[in-house]
């Protein structure tokens, strides 16, 4: 991992070359979450069914996941669906049901060469049967992997989480007085896992949308205009060297820029 691995990927003396090579390996965001917005609207500037932009979409989601784990991002987090998102029509939820699963069956050799360990982010239990096996599996024969955490936010929503993380504590018998902050991040769906520093978005909202509201506390957000189905590892690059370029405070004064 690093950059001769992006390097021998990537296409030579393309511009994502010229971008990769200005990343310092050394300042990666150690966690990226990504909303990925516009997939509607891309299929409709080309005049198709929505559920066009989705399957598109799943390009995108392939060379983000490659990209991420080549550079040694530790954690990548994809919103793939929200809890709100039960509201659009059947057969455009149907759809992103079936392409999780193809996805999943069609990349676990990806992930496996890739030493990707995958996870899902959200309440499963409110899963189809045949999705939550799909999961399962995935879940179970990357579980060994070292490289990097894969997680997909499904029929995930950051209340809800927040939610059942304050169930979870009551459930345990923590009393309130014992409840600070490093203890209830336990209990939620990301236990364990560093808060992202970086959160993109794509299509060119300026919304959070309910997605991982406690753990953004202190992330560096930026929105590109592109649409999700034409995002690449070069927008990826871009927002790696924006955040680069940032000065993280958390809220304090002047603290050096010591990003990952
Ligand atoms: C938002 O675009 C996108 C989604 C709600 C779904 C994202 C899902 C995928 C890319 C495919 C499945 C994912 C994985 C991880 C395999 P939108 O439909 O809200 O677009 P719009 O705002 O332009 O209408």
């Amino acid at each position: 991992m690093g950059l001769d691995d992006v390097l021998s990927w990537v296409e030579q003396d393309s511009a994502e070359a010229e971008l990769a090579s200005q990343i310092d390996f050394e300042r990666l965001p150690t966690h990226v979450a990504i909303i990925m917005d516009g997939n509607g609207r891309w299929a409709a500037q080309r005049g198709l069914p929505r559920v066009h932009g989705h399957r598109a979409g799943i390009d995108s989601v392939r060379d983000v996941v490659e990209a991420s784990a080549r550079l040694g991002v530790q954690v990548l987090t994809l919103y793939a669906f929200s809890v709100e998102n039960w509201k659009r029509p059947p057969g455009e939820v149907a759809t992103l049901m079936t392409l999780l699963k193809r996805y999943l069956r069609q990349e676990l050799r990806t992930l496996l060469d890739n030493n990707i360990r995958f996870n899902v982010v959200g309440r499963g239990d409110e899963l189809t049967p045949d999705i939550r096996d799909e999961l399962a599996f995935a879940t179970r024969q990357t579980e060994a992997n070292t490289s990097m955490q894969f997680n997909i936010a499904l029929n995930y929503g950051g209340r809800a989480e927040i939610v059942d993380a304050a169930r979870c504590a009551m459930d345990a018998g923590i009393c309130a007085n014992d409840l600070d902050e490093e203890r209830f991040a336990g209990f939620l769906y990301t236990a364990g896992q560093p808060d992202p520093d970086l959160l993109i978005r794509t299509s060119g909202e300026m919304r959070v949308s309910n997605f991982l509201l406690w753990q953004i506390a202190y992330a560096e957000i930026w929105v590109t205009e592109t649409l999700w189905p034409d995002f690449r590892c070069r927008h990826l690059f871009e927002a790696l060297l924006a955040y680069q370029r940032r000065e993280r405070r958390y809220g304090g004064i002047n603290r050096p820029v010591v990003a990952g």
